[in-house]
């Protein structure tokens, strides 16, 4: 890890003690540190110790750097490979999530242009706040990583969430987040299409189904971390585009099916969209009205099978992946899909388990022509990885 730079922002807390050994373990392994401390975290740690671990300038006064002779704040921001808050306080959290920048520390935030680690440590009921918790999403959605809170005896006599993890942990995490991820599917071109269509039956009516669209945007961005280029075909959800990936966003089974198609060519595609079976004959254009007599007949006809028209079309992508959504007898109708569709795997999915379905988890197997693997429940992120390990294995 040398010439690796650490921009290490200590907060005030009692955990930022703990700072003073993660600068420690950080230099030992090669990594350059330079600290920024709070006038709160000054109140817990002196200047000195830090600045004699760290074997650099403390930095602390936003002002003292408007001189030419100093780094500017900006340049402080973008020094380092990677910016570390430890502990993140809830007050950092707050002011990094609102993108306040009334001192050093929050300028700093607000400025960089680099990955974002926080080690939050603080007392249990602040963790727990609504305020807290709101900043931690807001934060994780702008793409801040976390280690910790550890969960356990407080400096204040409290148990709960909130301890900051250990020195060791962050350093962990530190390492993993400066150490060059792997890009195998830089290159490929991916297709994943994603949550419900929208098949209208007048101007306000329509048919759809409960699909969040959760787990196929998360193998878009997994996929896109390995560095493939993704096409996101996307029914309405209210999720935003991962970053780095295009999203083409769609209403209806014909529109996801023409969109998907346009993207082409690809090396794979996955799709996990909940197409509408079927959609009306065709839309009235004017709101259909009450009337004394019975209510108007709904004629259907079927959509396209757009996971089967890209399995079996002339510019088949060499992946082609599908998902089934089942309640009953999963892995056998899972096969019988895999034949039909002429797909590669089949991600087969039981909806019948709890959260399944606009949830966070997910039970699935997946099934190949020449056997089943089944994998244990887990975060929709964590199968969204794991599925995008294997297709990268597949195709490099
Ligand atoms: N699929 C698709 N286009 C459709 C219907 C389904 O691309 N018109 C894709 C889905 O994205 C998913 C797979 O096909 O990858 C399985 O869809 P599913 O609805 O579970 O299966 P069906 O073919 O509809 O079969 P059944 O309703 O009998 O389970």
């Amino acid at each position: 890890m040398d010439h690796k730079r650490v921009l290490l922002i200590v907060g005030g807390g009692i955990a930022a003690y703990k700072a003073l050994e993660l600068t420690r373990l950080l230099r030992k392994a090669g990594v350059a540190v330079r600290p920024v401390l709070t006038a709160a975290g000054a109140q817990f740690v002196t200047p000195l110790s830090l600045a004699a671990l760290a074997e650099d300038k403390v930095y602390g006064d936003l002002f003292s750097l408007t001189d030419e002779a100093e780094m500017g704040h900006i340049e402080l921001s973008r020094s380092a490979d990677l910016v570390v808050v430890a502990p993140a306080t809830a007050d950092l959290m707050a002011k990094a999530a609102q993108g306040l920048a009334g001192d050093l520390a929050s300028t700093t935030l607000l400025a960089t242009d680099k990955p974002v680690l926080m080690a939050p440590a603080m007392n249990v009921r602040m963790w727990t706040h609504a305020a807290t918790q709101r900043n931690f999403v807001t934060l994780k959605r702008d793409g801040v990583s976390f280690v910790g809170p550890d969960e356990g005896a407080m400096a204040c006599g409290e148990y709960g969430p909130g301890r900051m993890a250990e020195p060791e942990a962050i350093f962990q995490a530190v390492m993993s987040a400066l150490a060059p991820a792997p890009r195998p599917l830089v290159g490929r071109h991916a297709i994943v299409t994603a949550g419900p269509t929208v098949e209208a039956i007048d101007p306000v009516r329509m048919l759809t189904n409960r699909s969040s669209g959760k787990q196929g945007y998360a193998i878009a961005e997994a996929l896109a971390a390995l560095g493939a280029e993704v096409t996101l075909v996307s029914g309405p959800t209210a999720l935003n585009a991962p970053p780095g990936v295009k999203r083409v966003q769609v209403e209806s089974a014909l529109e996801m099916l023409a969109a998907s198609e346009a993207a082409l060519p690809a090396d794979i595609a996955v799709c996990v969209a909940a197409v509408a079976d079927w959609r009306p004959v065709s839309a009235v254009e004017r709101k259909m009205k009450k009337g004394r007599a019975s209510p108007a007949p709904l004629t259907l006809v079927e959509n396209p099978d757009i996971l089967e028209t890209l399995a079996k079309g002339a510019r088949r992508p060499r992946l082609v992946i599908g998902f089934a959504a089942e309640t009953h007898d999963v892995e056998a109708h899972a096969q019988a899909k895999l034949v039909r569709k002429g797909c590669d795997w089949i991600v087969a999915n039981d909806v019948s388990l709890d959260g399944a379905m606009g949830g966070d988890a997910n039970t699935v197997a997946i099934v190949k022509a020449g056997g089943i693997e089944r994998w244990e429940r887990m975060a929709k992120d964590e199968v969204a990885r794991r599925l995008s390990q294997r297709i990268a294995e597949e195709i490099s």
